[in-house]
């Protein structure tokens, strides 16, 4: 029988294997993921970059279970998910996933509090107050934690939407876009939180991004095309980035 453990690292939070992904069928289907092969080490941030339709946002939400792929396995802290129920994808989510998306997604009549403890609540589990209140503090809100999301900044916002998707320590926060929304200060502001859950907080992050700056902000950025990796670059800087972005569209253009 064939052994899974053996095939992936002990240190890998999650890991795909010849991930596909298929939109539709027949003649209306959409191929957005052919084949993607990735491994994320416990404790390291990945940036996804790729042009619009390469499938970024579908890599992402199948990482997220928000989406059941087509064919190929993902495993999370070990566990492979193929063939998983609906419910079983959920919980795993739910506990193991934390999800950050470009719009915030915040709940508007709860609180920025209220918000981070949300997730322990859908779990069924009374929120841990202390755990919350240190979030909180770590995203650098300690004394907005009774405030509205729409008495927030978009940055403010995003960095409670951060500590929420923290609250169950997951292997994995998965980030879509998350400085899509915001301008550059306050981007700047959750592009050194996400390198501090990492470095100070020992968490995993996965951030699709279409700014090489925030693509440096990375250990290693995984470029897409046309849903396949066409591309990786360890140590990133803004400018070897923007390089290899400008590479990928004529790869694409010659495509066409
Ligand atoms: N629900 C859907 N039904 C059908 N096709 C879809 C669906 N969602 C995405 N697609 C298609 O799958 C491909 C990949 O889409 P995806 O959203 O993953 O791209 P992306 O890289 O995130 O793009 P962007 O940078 O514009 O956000 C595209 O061709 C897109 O049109
Ligand atoms: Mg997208």
């Amino acid at each position: 029988m064939l052994d899974t453990r053996s095939e992936t690292p002990r240190a890998a939070a999650l890991s795909m294997h010849a991930l596909t992904h298929v939109y539709g069928a027949g003649d209306r289907a959409v191929h957005a993921l052919r084949g993607i092969d990735l491994t994320l080490a416990a404790g390291s941030f990945t940036a996804v970059m790729g042009p619009s339709g390469s499938g970024k946002s579908t890599l992402l939400n199948c990482a997220a279970g928000l989406e059941n792929p087509t064919g190929g396995r993902i495993v999370v802290e070990g566990r492979d998910t193929a063939g998983w129920s609906e419910h079983k994808r959920t919980v795993l989510r739910r506990e193991r996933l934390g999800i950050v998306f470009q719009g915030f997604h915040l709940v508007p009549y709860l609180t920025a509090a209220q918000n981070v403890a949300l997730p322990s609540r859908l779990a069924g589990r009374r929120p841990d107050r202390r755990r919350v209140a240190e979030l909180l503090a770590a995203v650098g809100l300690a004394d907005r934690a009774g405030h509205l999301p729409a008495e927030l900044s978009g940055g403010q916002q995003q960095r409670v939407a951060i500590a929420r998707a923290l609250v169950t320590a997951p292997a994995v926060v998965l980030a879509d876009e998350p400085t899509g929304a915001l301008d550059t200060a306050g981007a700047r502001h959750v592009l050194e939180l996400l390198r501090g859950v990492v470095d100070r907080m020992g968490h995993t992050v996965l951030m699709v991004t279409h700014d090489p700056t925030a693509a440096a902000f990375a250990d290693e950025v995984v470029f897409l095309v046309d849903g396949r990796v066409a591309g990786r670059l360890y140590g990133p800087t803004a400018d070897a980035v923007a390089g290899q972005m400008a590479h990928l569209d004529d790869l694409v253009g010659a495509r066409r």
